[in-house]
């Protein structure tokens, strides 16, 4: 249950945080030549953080001349992927939250729901893990690379002793900070459901009787048998007398309709 309310929620406060993030920092070159100035110059940058793409333009403390810079480094493929992650668990949590209400007896008809359920649930855990380490790193090389105070090293203006730059503010990160939190959040909850979604496979032992697994072809080969016999379901049972691996599947599934429904014909 607190999957289900929480996953989604998580997965959006993710991406939001993340995705929806725009940052400025601001400098100032205050030249030996007041006249050349610009005491306020503005940096903008965004998701997804291709830094180097982000231009601006500051004075070269030599009459009007000015020299366009670019920030460095492109963090784009962690930020993104840690997003794209986000984005697919939010879809995915979705729809294990309508399997699981609207859909409750299908999701166990075979066991094959809670057997996809366990190995994605699984791998995204896995994943969840890997995008938020990966966006971490990331977002300390963006600090790092837009920190006002490591931005005025890359203007020559500033390489001269005579002309003062200084920072005028950073960009809050607050935002970002968060993302990272939530990346890791949705580790930790992902982690924690493996158990309560491998209970439901029945792959432990209270919950293998309730739920036949695939593979007691036997059991399932000994129900149709009977069901077969009984003569109240002799077509489908027919089509699948064959032999071989193929028809093993088939077996369990026939298996599971006749549980529930030629059953209840002879039962009235
Ligand atoms: C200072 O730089 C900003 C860009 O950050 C620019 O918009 C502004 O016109 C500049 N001011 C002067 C006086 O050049
Ligand atoms: C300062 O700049 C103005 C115009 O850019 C120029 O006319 C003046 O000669 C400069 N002064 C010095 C000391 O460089």
């Amino acid at each position: 249950m607190c999957m289900v309310i929480f996953a989604p929620l998580f997965a959006i406060f993710a991406f939001a945080t993340c995705g929806g993030y725009s940052g400025q920092l601001r400098v100032s070159v205050d030249c030996i030549n007041r006249s050349d100035s610009n005491l306020s110059i503005g940096i903008n940058f965004a998701y997804p953080f291709r830094l180097n793409r982000v231009d601006f333009d500051v004075p070269m403390c030599e009459g009007r001349r000015q020299e366009r810079l670019y920030l460095i480094g492109d963090f784009s493929s962690s930020a993104e992927f840690f997003v794209t992650i986000a984005v697919f668990s939010f879809l995915y949590s979705l729809l294990a939250t309508v399997v699981y209400i609207f859909f409750q007896n299908k999701y166990r008809e075979n066991n094959r729901g809670p057997l996809i359920d366990f190995i994605v649930t699984v791998v995204f855990s896995f994943v969840w893990l890997v995008s938020s380490s990966a966006w971490a790193k990331g977002l300390s090389d963006v600090k790092t690379a837009t920190d006002p105070d490591e931005v005025v090293l890359l203007m020559s203006a500033c390489k001269v002793q005579t002309n003062k730059c200084n920072p005028v503010y950073g960009p809050r990160w607050s935002g970002l900070n968060t993302s990272v939190v939530f990346g890791y959040l949705n580790f930790v909850l992902w982690a924690g459901n493996i158990w309560f979604v491998f209970k439901e496979t029945g792959w432990h032992k209270g919950g293998a009787a309730r739920y036949p697994a695939p593979s007691s072809e036997k059991q399932a080969t000994a129900f149709n048998q009977q069901v077969y016999n009984q003569g109240s379901f002799d077509q489908s049972g027919a089509a699948f007398t064959g032999t071989g691996d193929f028809a093993q599947s088939e077996y369990s599934q026939v298996g599971n309709y006749a549980s529930s429904g030629p059953v209840s014909y002879t039962n009235q």
